[in-house]
């Protein structure tokens, strides 16, 4: 069975990556899809978090990175992919992630359905948000994502 995980990205954190190690163990496949969204100021542009992914996933063969524009249950449906995997963090996460899965059920006339995986305790308080503004001010973010993924963000604030 297939699956994606879609998002922002940007960047990938340990939370993310916890769910997608997490979520490629249930599903045969799994497409980690980069929203292109053009309303959102992001610090990455999508073809850099598209090439981010590839580096700290390489480890896991039946992951693959994309990215998408539009709807989700039309990239969904063009992909032949049927469910949708999210991390919830708290609570806090629950309505809004609630709507979305609605929504993309409504929208996709029932063929997509989401399915949640509750992150790890380890990581709970981490948020790509949180790791820019810790990053912006040169304050230590390694324990919210890989090495490789510091770097990139600390290059792009000029560390
Ligand atoms: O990482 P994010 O920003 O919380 O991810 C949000 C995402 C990409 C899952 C959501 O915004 C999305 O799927 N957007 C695509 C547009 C869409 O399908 N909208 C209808 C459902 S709300």
């Amino acid at each position: 069975m297939k699956a994606v995980y879609p998002g922002s990205f940007d960047p990938v954190t340990y939370g993310h990556l916890d769910i997608i190690e997490r979520s490629a163990a249930i599903f045969d496949e799994l497409t980690v899809s980069v929203l292109n969204n053009k309303s959102k100021t992001a610090l990455f542009s999508v073809e850099e978090r598209v090439k981010i992914l590839e580096e700290v996933t390489k480890h896991l063969p039946n992951v693959k990175i994309d990215s998408f524009s539009g709807l989700l249950c039309d990239y969904a449906r063009e992909n032949d992919i049927h469910v949708s995997v999210r991390g919830l963090r708290a609570v806090t996460d629950f309505e809004y992630e609630l709507t979305i899965a609605q929504t993309n059920s409504k929208l996709s006339k029932g063929t997509l359905d989401t399915i949640f995986l509750t992150t790890n305790l380890e990581y709970s308080y981490v948020s790509s948000s949180m790791v820019k503004e810790i990053a912006s001010f040169k304050g230590d973010i390694s324990l919210a994502v890989p090495a490789f993924v510091a770097k990139k963000v600390y290059e792009k604030f000029g560390y």
